[in-house]
């Protein structure tokens, strides 16, 4: 394959640690660049997710300032539901018109075409991947489905997702069948990613912790299973797991079969390995506070989790979670710079050896 193992991401994606830890950072184009938000002034945010000029411009932002090893597709996890028969906007977090309460609403969606419901997003990724310098690798990416229901069950972001979870109990039927039909979809979704261009897949699953093991097992992981090995089915690419907040699942979130897990910050990554092996492929989990700390302290978090992740089979860097709004540029462009040189300096020495 030709995008097989190409850059030093995809490599440590597939568990090979190389001259330094790849480093890239959730939420990377966005509102903290002042680039995003004076392109902002002139286009909404659904506008700008649906014109592959546009999307493809803001995805190259922050790869133009820093150093990073990956670029990440700028689009939403609501993106290709509007296809499937929702309709939503954005203020600033997501609002669903319609939230699903019910199991014929659930029954009236539809499962997602990429081809005929967001044309654009692969018209995006094809642009981005021929303006991408060679050595970065282009992330497509998917909400996991049962943060898609989330959003969907309870119309907007919530502290608790009460209607979401009270609503598996009450239509469990209803339930299944909803996030059946958003793996389906997502499944779809990300093998038409990886197709137009994209080098590794990432699913989002943000509300997921909300979850004790029990219910994860019997209604998420399962889905999430049958995500995994449909893509594989068509597309050879590293695929992501996400679950923030999981740390009371991780061993479940292993049996998602994903080549990479995504490790918030309230785990220390020694602990996730430990439970993972040493064959895991780790990704995370700089606070993403500690962008708001003096350098001295910052370069210091970050030796702390290249520290953490050295027992993985590989390591890529991340915040655990998306970079705040109100973070300065600068403090980005240090953190880079610094997970390039703590982590090319002694790959053997962070061990203790
Ligand atoms: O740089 C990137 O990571 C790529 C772009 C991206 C966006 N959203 C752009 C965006 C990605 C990967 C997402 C995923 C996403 N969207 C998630 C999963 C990741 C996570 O943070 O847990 C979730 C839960 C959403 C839902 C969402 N979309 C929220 C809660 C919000 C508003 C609050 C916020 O964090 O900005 C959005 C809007 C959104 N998505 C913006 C951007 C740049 C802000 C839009 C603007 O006002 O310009």
């Amino acid at each position: 394959m030709m995008s097989e193992k190409r850059t030093l991401f995809e490599r440590a994606c597939r568990g090979e640690r190389g001259d330094r830890a790849p480093v890239w950072i959730m939420r990377q184009a966005g509102r903290y660049l002042p680039e995003y938000r004076a392109l902002r002034e002139e286009v909404d945010f659904l506008t700008a997710t649906k014109t592959p000029e546009i999307a493809a411009r803001i995805t190259l932002q922050p790869m133009e300032r820093f150093e990073l090893d990956a670029a990440i597709l700028f689009s939403d996890i609501m993106t290709p539901l509007e296809g499937m028969g929702v309709g939503s906007r954005f203020a600033p977090g997501p609002i669903i018109d319609e939230p699903v309460r019910s199991v014929e609403q659930a029954r009236a969606l539809r499962a997602l075409d990429p081809d005929r419901d967001v044309p654009f997003v692969m018209d995006t990724l094809s642009l981005i991947r021929a303006e991408l310098r060679a050595e970065a690798a282009l992330i497509g990416f998917a909400g996991a489905p049962f943060t898609l229901f989330c959003y969907l069950v309870e119309g907007g972001g919530s502290k608790s997702f009460m209607e979401a979870r009270s609503f598996m109990r009450q239509e469990a039927e209803g339930a299944s069948a909803l996030l059946e039909l958003l793996g389906e979809s997502m499944t779809r979704y990300l093998v038409a990613q990886a197709q137009a261009g994209a080098d590794a897949l990432m699913l989002f699953d943000s509300w997921v912790g909300m979850l004790g093991p029990d219910t994860y097992r019997r209604f998420v992981l399962p889905v999430l299973q049958r995500v995994v090995a449909g893509v594989r089915e068509e597309v050879d690419r590293p695929i992501i797991y996400f679950a923030n907040g999981g740390a009371t699942l991780l061993e479940s979130a292993a049996e998602v079969g994903a080549d990479v897990l995504g490790i918030d910050w309230t785990l220390p990554l020694s602990k996730a390995v430990g439970t993972l092996g040493p064959d895991c492929v780790v990704q995370g989990n700089l606070d993403p506070a500690a962008l708001f700390a003096p350098r001295a302290e910052l370069a210091s978090e970050v030796e702390a989790v290249l520290r953490e992740g050295a027992g993985a089979a590989a390591h890529v860097f991340n915040l655990g979670h998306g970079i705040h709004r109100t973070t300065d540029p600068d403090q980005v462009a240090f953190l880079v710079d610094h997970v390039h040189a703590a982590s090319s300096e002694q790959p053997t020495g962070i061990l203790g050896g």
